[in-house]
């Protein structure tokens, strides 16, 4: 990889991405980079690029927002700023790991997949995660109610789902943030 890749990464997410908001955009994208470098400062041993570039490049075949299959619009990115095979291939791994409904229970196998997913569970909790899923509920037309009802179902449920030490520290704020979001949300809704 040249010095170059990571910018143009990010110049290509951000046009992919172009009119989508809320839940999954190029911000998403970019947040998830930046938390999925602050675990792996934290985990020696893994492998920076592959994290960076899975990271940035998460999204980029999701299907709830793209129809490619095996992970194309990643996959012709790479190869045409000449990321070596062998290195496309973990990448893409990596990127395979990440999703919450296709992985539920599952742990990702490698370990630049593990920093990834637990990247983007990260962009779940705390404030971006509240912001996000209001953003999302409101897209598919779901009261606040039910977006609440999500938190209860999935986002409450991530702290104890996440593969590293860096981001269980990382997390605890944040999950905090939800909770007290929540009695307050609750408290609001239940006034007589
Ligand atoms: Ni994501």
């Amino acid at each position: 990889m040249n010095d170059a890749t990571i910018p143009a990464t990010i110049a290509y997410i951000q046009d992919l991405f172009r009119g989508n908001s809320g839940g999954h955009d190029a911000a998403h994208s970019l947040r998830v980079y930046r938390n999925a470098l602050r675990i792996a400062e934290g985990e020696p041993g893994c492998d920076t690029e592959i994290v960076a570039l899975a990271a940035l490049l998460h999204d980029a075949d999701d299907h709830k927002l793209f129809h490619t299959e095996n992970n194309a619009n990643a996959r012709s990115f790479l190869t045409a700023r000449k990321v070596a095979p062998k290195k496309i291939e973990r990448i893409c791994e990596a990127i395979n790991a990440v999703s919450f409904s296709q992985n539920r229970g599952k742990r990702p196998e490698t370990f630049e997949g593990k920093i990834v997913q637990d990247a983007d569970r990260l962009d779940a909790l705390g404030a971006i995660g509240i912001a996000r899923t209001f953003a999302y509920g409101g897209e598919h037309g779901r009261s606040l109610d039910e977006s609440v009802a999500h938190f209860h179902e999935k986002l409450l449920l991530l702290k104890n789902e996440l593969n590293t030490e860096a981001a269980r520290k990382l997390a605890e704020p944040r999950h905090a943030f939800l909770e007290r979001f929540l009695e307050e949300y609750e408290k609001e809704s239940n006034q007589k």
